[in-house]
């Protein structure tokens, strides 16, 4: 193995370009051919290829370094040691891509010296059209412009098309954006001018001297139309450098993703990484130099939405579901916007994250509980006395508990990493609590060793500690099942969402007097609508008719609590 410089191959053209990303490490084995560095010109992104097959041993630039041709930007050793190819020819890149695109580069700045001197000048690469003289000989005069030499590339795909019909452009502004396997190439316009008919489509393949687009050109090389009325500053805002922004679509605007950028800029390289991740690269931020995506900046996008489907998902979409646009609703009349609060969003994205996880079944039931109120009635005097009301939830809690413990696979959550099953060794139950922020779900511990008077006064407290927003986060966790009761305000039924990792939640209604059949007449019975909610994944249909009928009995006959 012999260490070789690898050099800044000719341009193009170009005479100092920026070094926009590194591709390699020291240490790393190349294969011919394979990218080492990105550059950028003001118009073209290239990748330098390895001129052979080796091991990188120093890269000696790093982002943002400006080089020429000639200059050495890393050092390796050449696998097979004295290689011909791999000495002051791979330098030149003689067989690499970059070498041949800068043949044709000094190509076209030539040709278009001649007819257009002032772009020419500034032009420091390929990207040239020709202009092809009109019929129309006024002050002003179409043009087709066509491909330029494309640094020998053939069949060169189009990713983007910068322009659209009517737009203003001035001399060097993008009007396509091709894609080689090695680089992504602007082709700028030649004159200022007005955009007619684009004759050309994304995924089109352009070689040179193809019809790109026509164009109205004044003589002077600006179109006669914004000569006359529009000033450089509208013309910039104009929707010329974002096709995207053009489109009627008033959903667009309320999104709450962030918009896509109308115009990319990307290197190959991250373009490939794109595709590779699937990431839009239309919403990815460029951090780069004029804006452009770097590799870091796709993997931070891709971090940034994994992290979000993992936390949840954004109150829309999540799980690869696509999200719900929102029309623009002033279309159907007066709106307002108000923020929501941070509990609002919790709660929202809980409730999303639950729904989508979790494999939900209702099974319902009705609880005859005449009896237990009367009870519950006898204790009112008593309850005054300790100060303390004892509404029917301290007996749901105690019959949940108890429900609990003779069904155990209820007091468990799924670890489907390990597929394994985590038993539960104490009853904790949540309680919903509806308060004027949001709903909050305090947690009642070691329900099963407690009484109904001390159930009573700390569900009252901790209620009133989520209304007053006193809950600390430690009241509100460590759940092993929930109880949502609805029954203070009405409702003959519901489908509670499982407050995931726990594994069931208990719906409570309000309970009525309905007539109940006892095989001889129907009696007036006051019944408890109970809807449990459970996950199919951790309890089967059987186990959940077993749990709302083992609580039907311990509700309807509240001796069976003390069993
Ligand atoms: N059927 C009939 N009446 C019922 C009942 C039921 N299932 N549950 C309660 N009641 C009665 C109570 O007895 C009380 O009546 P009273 O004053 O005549 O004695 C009245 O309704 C109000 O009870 P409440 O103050 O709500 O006490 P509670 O202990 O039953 O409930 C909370 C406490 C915290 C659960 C309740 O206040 C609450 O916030 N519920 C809403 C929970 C929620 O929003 N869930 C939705 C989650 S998506």
């Amino acid at each position: 193995m012999s260490e070789q410089d690898i050099k800044v191959p000719d341009l193009g053209g170009a005479e100092e370009v920026e070094v926009i990303e590194i591709l390699v490490n020291e240490g790393d084995s190349v294969a011919e051919e394979d990218p080492i560095l990105t550059v950028e010109s003001d118009k073209a992104t290239v990748e330098l290829p390895a001129p052979a097959a080796g091991k990188i041993t120093a890269i000696t630039v790093k982002v943002g370094d400006k080089v020429r041709e000639g200059d050495v930007v890393g050092t390796f050793n050449a696998e097979g040691g004295g290689d011909a190819e791999v000495g002051d020819e791979a330098d030149v890149g003689g067989k690499a891509d970059v070498g041949d695109r800068a043949e044709s580069g000094d190509d076209a700045e030539s040709a278009d010296a001649t007819t257009d001197s002032a772009a020419a000048e500034s032009e420091p690469e390929a990207a040239k059209a020709e202009p092809k003289p009109s019929s129309n000989a006024g002050a002003a005069r179409e043009e087709t412009v066509k491909v330029p030499p494309l640094d020998g590339f053939e069949n060169v795909p189009v990713i983007e098309i910068n322009v659209s019909e009517g737009d203003s452009v001035e001399i060097d502004d993008p009007l396509v954006t091709v894609e080689s396997d090695k680089a992504t190439m602007e082709l700028p316009s030649p004159f200022a001018g007005k955009i007619g008919k684009i004759l050309v489509k994304e995924g089109d393949t352009l070689s040179e001297g193809d019809s790109l687009v026509e164009m109205i050109v004044s003589v002077g090389g600006e179109a006669e139309a914004e000569s006359a009325a529009a000033p450089k500053d509208a013309e910039a805002a104009a929707p010329a450098k974002a096709p995207e922004a053009a489109k009627p679509a008033p959903e667009s605007k309320p999104e709450a993703t962030p918009a896509p950028s109308a115009k990319v800029h990307a290197g190959p390289a991250v373009r490939k990484l794109a595709r590779e991740l699937g990431a839009d690269l239309a919403r990815v931020q460029g951090k780069g130099p004029k804006g452009r995506i770097l590799k870091e900046d796709v993997e931070a996008y891709i971090k940034h939405q994994l992290r979000q489907v993992q936390e949840g998902g954004a109150v829309s979409g999540g799980a690869g579901i696509p999200g719900i646009k929102l029309p623009d609703f002033s279309q159907f009349g007066e709106t307002e916007r108000e923020s929501m609060s941070r509990l609002h969003v919790a709660t929202a994205n809980n409730m999303q994250r639950n729904w989508l996880n979790v494999p939900h079944v209702t099974q319902f039931d009705d609880a005859d509980i005449t009896e237990l109120e009367d009870y519950r009635k006898s204790l009112k005097a008593e309850g005054e006395r300790r100060g303390v009301k004892m509404t029917p939830l301290p007996f749901m809690l105690k019959a949940c508990a108890r429900a609990l413990a003779d069904l155990p696979q209820f007091n468990v959550s799924l670890d489907l990493e390990k597929k394994e099953l985590i038993r539960k060794r104490y009853i904790h139950i949540g309680i919903a609590v509806d308060t004027p922020a949001g709903l909050m779900v305090p947690v009642i511990r070691d329900v099963d060793q407690k009484g109904l008077w001390e159930l009573a006064q700390e569900a009252a407290e901790l209620a009133a500690k989520a209304r007053d927003k006193k809950l600390k986060p430690a009241e509100m966790q460590g759940a092993c099942f929930t109880i949502t009761s609805l029954g203070g305000i009405g409702g003959t039924a519901f489908t509670p969402i499982v407050n995931a990792p726990e594994v069931a939640i208990l719906g409570v209604s309000k309970a009525a007097m309905q007539p109940v059949w006892d095989g001889a007449a129907f009696q007036p019975r006051l019944m408890l609508p109970l809807s449990l909610s459970y996950d199919h994944r951790a309890v089967n249909g059987a186990d959940a008719a077993r749990f709302t009928t083992r609580l039907s009995e311990l509700l309807g006959d509240i001796r069976h609590l003390l069993l």
